[in-house]
């Protein structure tokens, strides 16, 4: 089991490394770690948000944990060299082309939520995002118009074959999930051409996969459902630029994204299982950094997902999120959910109740 972690900035070397204790504390087999810089700390280092060396490493291993990016010293970096260029680099250059990320009340914790308890208790979903096209990847570009004006533009494009893939891992996770199959294939067909395309496809796609419960929603209204009648919901299916809105108002809605982790798959074959990058939801907090403030829940609940999809052990996975859900019960909170919990004491007491 070759594990590449990467810190990165602000919370994430505190909350990685109590993700990694937890790992550790599962006495897996032939478990090896490499360490990698990312983000504002890789630019400060060698110049680059996402080095050479930090690529290789990820390469070579069979998942990779991340941390967070993001440093307000480098917010006037001319773009390229931006420490969220490293997130996006890692997805490309490893083709990490589907994200999933649940989004789900704890017991418990329903008052963290903006909505009312009772619609809140049934917010339980995974959005599939697409993670490797869309407006994200496409020609991009900035020019002076005839008026004399700055103009600025960035192309959106899907293609039958990236909808495809995208639109089979939704299935596969509607599948896996304890409920009915039902995904929700959300895009603006009523505008875009790009979601006539995705639209299309997603239908044909689901041709062969009759247990398959699928609908389809435009996106503005996705965003009003979610909120108000999110029970609905199993598998969201959705592009990139919609699925990164979505999945920020999932997690609001949620109301503790501390607690909420990621996966980013692509298909490339493990032993057991597939690549993949897994990341907590939220960024690197630099106000909060180094004082152990964070929550380190969320990227222990991601190491969860990574023996899940990339190794093949659903126990270990099960014993981790059992064991998460079992210190929120006895009263573990951190800073985010109006707790006085520390970032290490968090992970100590996931670790006691594995
Ligand atoms: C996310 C983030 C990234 C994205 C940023 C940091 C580039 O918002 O993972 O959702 O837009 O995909
Ligand atoms: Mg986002």
């Amino acid at each position: 089991m070759k594990i590449a972690v990467l810190p990165g900035d602000g919370i994430g070397p505190e909350v990685t490394r109590e993700a990694v204790k937890v790992l550790e504390a599962l006495d897996l087999p032939r478990l090896t770690l490499f360490d990698g810089d990312v983000g504002g700390i890789a630019y400060k280092r060698h110049g680059q948000p996402l080095p050479s060396e930090t690529l290789t490493i990820a390469q070579s291993c069979d998942a990779v944990l991340f941390g967070a990016v993001g440093d307000p010293d480098c917010d006037k970096l001319e773009r390229a060299l931006r420490p969220e260029q490293a997130i996006l680099g890692l997805r490309k250059h490893l083709d990490l082309f589907a994200n999933l990320r649940p989004a789900k009340v704890f017991a418990g914790l329903e008052h963290l939520s903006p909505l009312k308890p009772e619609i809140a208790k049934t917010l339980d979903m995974m959005i599939v995002r697409e993670l490797t096209g869309d407006v994200y990847f496409g020609d991009k570009g900035e020019k002076v118009a005839n008026d004399g004006s700055q103009e600025g533009w960035d192309m959106m494009s899907y293609s039958e074959t990236e909808v495809r893939r995208i639109a089979q891992v939704a299935f596969r996770t509607a599948r896996a999930g304890d409920d009915k199959c039902r995904v929700c294939s959300v895009d603006k067909a009523n505008v875009l051409e790009t979601s006539q395309v995705w639209r299309d496809t997603v239908k044909d796609a689901a041709g062969s996969h009759p247990d398959i419960e699928l609908s389809h929603m435009y996106v503005d209204n996705a965003a009003m459902q979610i909120i108000s009648n999110p029970a609905q919901f199993g598998v969201i299916l959705t592009g990139n630029l919609f699925g990164d809105i979505l999945s920020d108002l999932a997690s609001a809605a949620v109301g503790s994204i501390g607690l909420l982790p990621s996966a980013s798959i692509g298909d490339r074959k493990t032993d057991h299982g597939v690549f993949g990058l897994y990341e907590p939801i939220h960024g690197s907090a630099p106000d909060i950094a180094g004082q152990c403030k964070a929550n380190p829940m969320a990227t222990i609940l991601s190491v969860a997902m990574m023996l899940r999809y990339s190794f093949g052990r659903e126990n270990e996975a099960a014993r981790i999120e059992m064991a998460v859900e079992k210190a929120l019960a006895d009263g573990i909170r951190g800073g985010d959910l109006g707790g006085e919990h520390g970032c290490e004491e968090i992970g100590e007491a996931v670790r006691e109740r594995l």
